[in-house]
């Protein structure tokens, strides 16, 4: 059974020598994956004494089709009917749209939205947040500056000026929302107790955390592998069939490892078979929404966008594969890297409607300097 907040009170009074648990948590976003986020660490804040039981959620507000709020519709049910209806969330998550508010009274930090608002939701929360504020970054993406990539956990500690893990894994938020068993990594870069910290608030019997200490991978790892998932949902399109679909995946996870490692030279190899690497590839390129967009992209013969199928098919949720197959072709030109990673090169030009669909399996002219890069195999 669950202590009572008086027992919690005690137990952590017992455990840091003051008053109260320490640690206050909010998710600031709330879509389909922050919502199961919520639910996880919810779970786990009424049980363990470090922890403030009330977890707030960060609500980008909507207007539901039948007039109601979203934040209202999720407080009054408990579920988050428009991201992830049919899931209790757990009584202890209050949902709230105003997001300074959310965050005031939290010192960890849990970002989940999607790639392209982190900047925005940052530059309103510059000077409002607790100092000593620790962050999570389970966003999948990054932003593009001329002077090269700058992954999302770095933006938020630059726009922040606080430390930010990362946790990224073979997650795919609806599997994990009914309880089936997964695991994840999370990357650090220093303090090893903050990342357990962060692992003990995260981990259930059906969620494993291990911590790896390598942010860039572990973040790379679950950017990129969203490029190789539109490759992928490319061949599926096109009904290549296994061998292929196998081919392009191994493709793609030696260009993610080439591509991480010529970013960051701290980028380890072992990183690429915990959870957010070889795993995170396979259920991606099985079951996400990447996979599945793109093989519609396909079936249409590339007649239709992308745009407009992601309002079609996912409506409301966002599609990251297309976005970051863009920064990571401006990183590739930028450099003139593109031979060295055909794969990624042509993701790009079938998203933009250069290159035809079946164009994902005729690399032959273009890979002559394939093999420069330790890692990346010739095709032929
Ligand atoms: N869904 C998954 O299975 C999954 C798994 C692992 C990681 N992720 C990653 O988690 C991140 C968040 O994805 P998700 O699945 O929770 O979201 P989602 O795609 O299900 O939902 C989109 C969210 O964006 C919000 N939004 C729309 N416009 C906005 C704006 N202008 N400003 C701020 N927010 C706005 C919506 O309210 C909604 O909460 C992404 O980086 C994704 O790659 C998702």
């Amino acid at each position: 059974m669950a202590p009572s907040i008086e027992e919690k009170a005690e137990m952590a009074s017992a455990c840091n020598g003051i008053g109260g648990p320490p640690y206050r948590v909010t998710v600031v976003g709330s879509g389909n994956w922050g919502s199961v986020a919520a639910k996880l660490i919810a779970s786990n804040t009424v049980k363990l004494p470090v922890f403030h039981d009330e977890v707030r959620m960060w609500v980008f507000e909507e207007t539901l089709p039948n007039g109601e709020k979203l934040s209202k519709a999720i407080n009054q049910t408990n579920e988050n009917v428009k991201y992830l209806s049919g899931i209790k969330l757990g009584k202890n998550v209050i949902a709230d749209p105003d997001l300074e508010n959310a965050v005031k009274e939290a010192n960890m930090l849990v970002f989940v939205t999607p790639h392209q608002f982190v900047a925005g939701i940052c530059k309103r929360l510059v000077g409002k947040i607790k100092p000593n504020t620790e962050a999570i970054s389970l966003i999948k993406g990054m932003e593009v500056k001329t002077e090269g990539p700058c992954m999302i956990s770095k933006l938020i500690t630059d726009m922040l000026g606080i430390n930010c893990c990362v946790l990224m894994g073979a997650n795919i938020a609806n599997e994990i929302a009914v309880e089936k068993f997964s695991e994840a990594t999370i990357g650090y870069r220093q303090d090893k107790e903050v990342a357990q910290r962060w692992a003990q608030l995260f981990c259930t019997p059906y969620f494993l955390v291990s911590a790896v200490q390598d942010v860039e991978g572990v973040e790379l790892c679950g950017t990129l592998k969203n490029v190789v998932a539109i490759a992928a949902g490319l061949v599926d399109g096109m009904d290549m069939g296994n061998n292929t679909k196998a081919a392009v995946m191994r493709i793609g996870l030696r260009e993610m490892r080439a591509l991480s490692k010529l970013l960051f030279s701290s980028v380890k190899d072992s990183t690429f078979f915990e959870s957010c690497g070889v795993a995170d590839l396979i259920t991606t390129c099985l079951g996400g929404r990447n996979r599945r967009v793109a093989e519609a992209f396909a079936r249409n013969g590339g007649k239709r966008s992308f745009d407009d199928l992601e309002a079609e098919l996912l409506q409301g949720q966002k599609l990251q594969g297309v976005s970051t197959a863009k920064e990571v072709y401006e990183i590739l030109s930028h450099r003139g890297w593109q031979s060295m990673f055909p794969l990624f090169t042509t993701v790009h030009e079938i998203c933009i409607r250069q290159l035809p669909p079946s164009a994902i399996v005729e690399y032959k002219e273009q890979i002559t300097n394939a093999t420069v890069v330790e890692g990346v195999a010739p095709y032929c």
